[in-house]
């Protein structure tokens, strides 16, 4: 059951969904996807004030009715991609942090050029406070482009799972594919694939052609690792 841990399907909170007819074409385009779970993470960027969360609750639960009346297979978590700044450390701190589907998982994005020494700091402060850390697109971040060996550090001594968009992934594939990608996926130093779907046109959902390549290129267990199995770890431990 592949799950998107990452889109921004919520209209009228972020630069994902514009409207309800584009949060309607995204909820089909997953299903179409074969993705049975979507934890809608919309932006919070908590240095530039409060997240909208009465907007965002309620455009969930017409999202809700929507599944419901068209017999749509789809559960849907809540979340947020948290960009990390001081004050999203003060709220993990104060326990106000949202969380994925309410476990104890904080979906995190830094901006691209942000140091190690913060993604590593970030981490721990998260750590701190029960908390663990699934750092957004990692193949954004230079410092990592830099020295790959921190993924794996990021992993083992800092317990961060580790996610890269499907379009990243989608863009590894043969000779001349993105080779940070290539070479992390190999080396199996990416634990989570997401859609990270803004939209239905130019970021839209490509969960099924993922699933397919990883499948084709890494084999089976790859493929239901980063699409089924971390998911599943993240929502129900
Ligand atoms: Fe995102």
């Amino acid at each position: 059951m592949i799950a998107d841990m990452h889109c921004h399907v919520v209209y009228g909170v972020d630069d994902g969904s514009k409207d309800w007819e584009m949060t309607k074409q995204m909820l089909q385009k997953a299903v179409e996807n074969d993705v049975r779970i979507l934890c809608c993470t919309s932006h919070a960027i908590p240095a530039r004030g409060p997240f909208p969360w009465d907007t965002y609750l309620q455009h969930m639960q017409e999202m809700g009715e929507y599944i419901n009346s068209e017999g749509l297979p789809l559960t849907l978590y809540t979340g947020c991609e948290i960009m990390y700044t001081e004050e999203a450390a003060r709220m993990a701190r104060r326990g106000e942090l949202p969380t994925l589907g309410q476990s104890r998982y904080v979906l995190v994005e830094f901006m691209p050029i942000t140091d190690w020494g913060q993604i590593t700091v970030a981490a721990r402060e998260f750590s701190n406070h029960g908390l663990k850390m699934v750092c957004a697109h990692v193949e954004r971040y230079a410092c990592l482009h830099e020295d790959m060996d921190r993924l794996y550090e990021l992993h083992e001594d800092y317990g961060v799972i580790c996610q890269m968009n499907a379009s990243t992934i989608l863009r590894s594939h043969g000779l001349f594919g993105d080779k940070f990608a290539k070479k992390a996926l190999k080396a199996g130093l990416i634990d989570l694939a997401a859609s990270d779907s803004h939209n239905v046109t130019e970021r839209a959902c490509n969960l099924k052609a993922c699933y397919e390549m990883l499948r084709k290129d890494y084999g089976s267990e790859m493929a239901s690792s980063l699409l089924e199995d971390m998911p599943q770890q993240i929502l129900h431990r």
